[in-house]
């Protein structure tokens, strides 16, 4: 039974974060992540790395922003690798993710089909076109009502 964990970057033990660097070369060529992404993840303050049994596969990058006056969060740059992507990892870690929170944000580069299907599946919806850098994309948002209780502090649990 393979086993998905995530775990801050600096608390990698020296032979996972010599296969981070593996992952982090690899998202550097990917077509929608830019070029210097390697450097870009590195400097970044907080990023998470996804591990598979221990090893590293993908990171994402939490942050959070405004979004029409309330906060929202967003999972920044995210990425798995090739050899792992289709297998549900980043969804499963995602769900885990967002679910604490009431509104999410994600910008999707046009034509980024697998970034697209996994927001959706996640329930983001389209929202207003943003472009960034240059590259045409859109915002999508996903907002609920509440969250559940266990994740809200203990003074507002029921
Ligand atoms: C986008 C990305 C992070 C998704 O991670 P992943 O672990 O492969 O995604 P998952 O396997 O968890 O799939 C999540 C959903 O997307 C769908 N999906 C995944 N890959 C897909 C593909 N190639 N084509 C169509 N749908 C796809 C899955 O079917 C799933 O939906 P479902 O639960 O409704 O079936 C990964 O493909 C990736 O790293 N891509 C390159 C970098 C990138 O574009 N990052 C996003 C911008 S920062």
């Amino acid at each position: 039974m393979d086993t998905i964990t995530t775990q801050e970057r600096d608390q990698l033990k020296p032979a996972q974060a010599k296969l981070f660097r593996e992952v982090l070369k690899e998202a550097a060529q990917d077509r929608y992540l830019s070029p210097d992404e390697e450097v870009a993840v590195l400097k970044k303050p907080r990023c998470v790395v996804i591990l598979l049994n221990n090893a590293p596969v993908g990171f994402y990058c939490p942050k959070s922003q405004l979004w029409n006056g309330k906060r929202a969060y967003r999972a920044g740059t995210c990425f798995i690798s090739s050899k792992h992507q289709g297998q549900g990892i980043m969804k499963r870690v995602l769900q885990e993710y967002f679910d604490r929170y009431q509104l999410a944000l994600s910008w999707i580069e046009e034509g980024n089909v697998k970034s697209i299907a996994l927001f959706t599946s996640l329930g983001f919806v389209k929202n207003k076109r943003k472009d960034y850098e240059g590259y045409p994309g859109h915002w999508y948002v996903r907002e609920r009502l509440a969250v559940s209780a266990e994740n809200l502090p203990v003074y507002l649990r029921w």
